[in-house]
């Protein structure tokens, strides 16, 4: 690539080559170039490469949106390739395209409806966990049960009654090791790939019954076919599994995390979502998505812990061909930072932005395409899950927040570990009591 043309547009950056990894350092890094260099900042990575940090919104929109066909995934997805193979984070292309296709069906509201009573069996057995808590310790670590509250619940959507079946055996869940340890290295690859024949063998057995009698995720992904009329082959169905299974839980555990730590911060928001919680409570066994529809503070509070804490909070993609953003040139082979985190704490477009407020996202406040907000991505990759993920959320604290509260023990701020999900670096513990 020659950068030296005269006719080259680049935008302004710091002239010596920048390290550019997914971790804290690199957050650090990034403000620093956003508040120097402005909305659009180049810079050669440590490997030679040409890479872009974009914080203009309406040019993260073309990336991803309008333009998306000339960007691949990029670099930040090199880490995560180990543990998910060709599954749909990670791939591009056609095989994406397909796999897009044949996955997307599964996801619609109404596929998505089903899965309502698994939320809410999930919810009681946490409730039933948490007031032995309430009554033994007298506080929680919220940390960890979200993310097994999550992780439980994804695999049972995924494998339905093969969860009890043939997955946890004893009471044990192969799969805790993934909310126990959040390092996604070599060794938990290796832990994955020791679940692979158990997989397997679910998959093989899928295929051999009548599925009719199934409505989770696995069946559908069985018989999910190509425009050729192929289905997945099983190398396939694993990848697609683990990064369901990976895609699927962290994310929204994370989010779930945030909140019960904002909320016992802040006993106005906690009284507001109450309001809304209660009558879902009440009316639990007629638990309905027209129901859920209607908790629109809970919204805005999910949506506030999204901006603040987005989980995916930096992300890339890889210019395949050579594109043009607002008046400077993309060489093709570019490498682009994209940072939901950075953007969304953006003062221009928030103001007091370290402020939790979910008040923002009320529906008479400023019109949503004006402030960048896309801690789901944008365009055609947008994630799959996220009307499954609010559902969840909204489902978790509905159940749950009527029953339980939670209180702060301090104001210190839980610091932030930045690897490929925004976590707390230490579990948030906080005194739990059984609401009467
Ligand atoms: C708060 C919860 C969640 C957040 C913030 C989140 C965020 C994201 C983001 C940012 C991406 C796209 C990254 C990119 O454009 O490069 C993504 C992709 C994806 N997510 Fe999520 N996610 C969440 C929950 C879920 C859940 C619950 C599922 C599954 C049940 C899921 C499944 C997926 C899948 C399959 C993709 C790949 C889509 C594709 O490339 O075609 N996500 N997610």
């Amino acid at each position: 690539m020659t950068e030296t043309s005269i006719a080259f547009r680049r935008p302004p950056g710091p002239s010596q080559p920048v390290r550019l990894g997914i971790d804290a350092e690199t957050l650090g890094v990034l403000q620093r170039l956003q508040a120097e260099y402005g909305d659009i900042v180049s810079m050669s990575r440590q490997n030679g490469r040409l890479a872009y940090f974009i914080n203009d919104p309406v040019e993260v929109r073309r990336i991803l949106v309008k333009r998306h066909g000339k960007y691949s995934k990029g670099p930040g997805f090199e880490r995560v390739k180990m543990l998910l193979g060709n599954g749909l984070i990670v791939s591009d292309g056609d095989t994406w395209r397909r796999a897009r296709r044949m996955i997307q069906p599964a996801f619609t509201r109404q596929k998505i409806h089903r899965l309502l009573r698994v939320m809410a069996h999930c919810c009681d057995r946490r409730a039933i966990r948490w007031t032995e808590l309430a009554a033994r310790d007298g506080v929680i670590n919220i940390t960890q049960e979200t993310s097994e509250f999550a992780l439980e619940l994804i695999l049972i959507s995924i494998f339905g009654s093969d969860y009890a079946s043939r997955i946890v055996v004893d009471g044990d869940n192969p799969f805790a090791f993934l909310s126990r340890d959040s390092t996604r290295d070599l060794r938990i690859v290796m832990k994955v790939q020791e679940l692979r024949d158990m997989l397997l063998e679910i998959i093989a057995s899928r295929r051999s019954r009548d599925s009719e009698e199934d409505f989770d995720l696995l069946s559908m992904y069985v018989q999910a076919t190509d425009k050729d009329g192929v289905g997945f082959t099983d190398k396939e169905l694993f990848d697609e599994l683990m990064t369901l299974i990976v895609a699927g839980f962290e994310t929204s555990a994370n989010t779930l995390n945030w909140v019960w730590y904002e909320v016992a911060r802040h006993a106005d928001v906690e009284a507001r979502l109450l309001v809304e919680a209660r009558d879902v409570l009440q009316q639990v066994s007629e638990l309905s998505h027209e129901r859920l529809a209607t908790m629109s503070y809970t919204q805005q509070v999910l949506e506030e812990t999204l901006r603040l804490y987005p989980p995916v909070w930096l992300f890339t993609r890889r210019a395949d061909a050579a594109d043009e953003l607002a008046d400077y040139d993309v060489p093709a082979g570019t490498d682009i930072y994209l940072s939901p985190y950075v953007l969304h704490r953006t003062a221009h477009y928030w103001s007091d932005p370290d402020r939790f407020d979910p008040d923002r996202f009320a529906a008479a406040d400023t019109p949503q395409k004006e402030r960048p907000f896309f801690p789901f991505s944008l365009g055609p990759r947008r994630c799959l899950g996220e009307y499954f993920s609010f559902l969840e959320m909204k489902v978790h604290l509905g159940l749950l927040l009527p029953r339980f509260h939670m209180a702060t023990v301090d104001d210190s701020e839980p610091e932030f570990e930045l690897g490929i999900n925004l976590r707390t670096t230490r579990d948030i513990m906080l005194p739990l009591t059984r609401r009467e």
